[in-house]
């Protein structure tokens, strides 16, 4: 695919490629910075999401927020948001892996675009997808895996935060590794094994 943001969000905006099209309300094509060195990739739209167009304006999209927000990072600045498929699955369940393939080539095209430093995949879905494995979010997160040549790093859905709070200080440590990542991938002298800035505040 070559598309570029325009002809893509077209594409997206009409598309009926897989069974998901034909419940959606609104597409959900991704949200921020074109050119952002973050890229944050959820599962699939929620209801909220599917009502609005936008990834993340739920619930778990606020603990997103609150999470950009603790690592110094908001939405639209530096950071794109999407998600593995663009159209809501009906009643919140998993995306079929038969969707996720139909939808894939939409966010390669994305990251193509972007050409994000940093991938973050957010939950077991995500991150399966990602990266065609049926691993655990435990056994993923805390190291850096590859994505079609870009960095990606695995920590737990918002969502599931959301149900799972004792989790939650599992996520800030992820944060701090994406952070100390990312510092790595910028060549500030820094490697993921050094102590980061948001790390030594605390
Ligand atoms: N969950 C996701 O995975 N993506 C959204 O956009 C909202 C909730
Ligand atoms: Fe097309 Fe993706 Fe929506 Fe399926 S989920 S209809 S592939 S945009």
């Amino acid at each position: 695919m070559s598309l570029d943001w325009a002809r893509l969000k077209e594409r997206v905006a009409g598309c009926t490629d897989c069974p998901l099209h034909a419940k959606r309300n609104k597409t959900v094509f991704g949200v921020g910075d074109e050119n952002a060195d973050w890229l944050f990739v959820g599962e699939g739209p929620g209801a909220e999401e599917d009502a609005q167009g936008e990834p993340f304006v739920g619930q778990a999209g606020k603990l997103l927020d609150n999470m950009l927000a603790a690592i110094h990072l908001k939405r639209g600045d530096n950071v794109y948001i999407a998600n593995c498929v663009k159209c809501r699955p009906p009643g919140n369940r998993n995306p079929e892996s038969a969707e996720l393939l139909a939808c894939e080539p939409y966010l390669h095209r994305q990251i193509d675009l972007i050409r994000p430093k940093l991938i973050v995949a957010l939950g077991k879905v995500a991150a399966a997808n990602l990266l065609a494995t049926d691993a655990s979010v435990a056994s993923m997160r805390g190291r850096i895996h590859q994505y079609r040549g870009t960095a990606l790093i695995v920590t737990y859905h918002p969502a599931y935060l959301l149900r799972n709070l004792p989790d939650k200080a599992k996520a800030w440590a992820d944060l701090c590794f994406a952070v100390r990542t990312m510092e790595g991938l910028r060549g500030g002298g820094s490697t993921p094994e050094n102590a980061s800035q948001v790390e030594r505040r605390r």
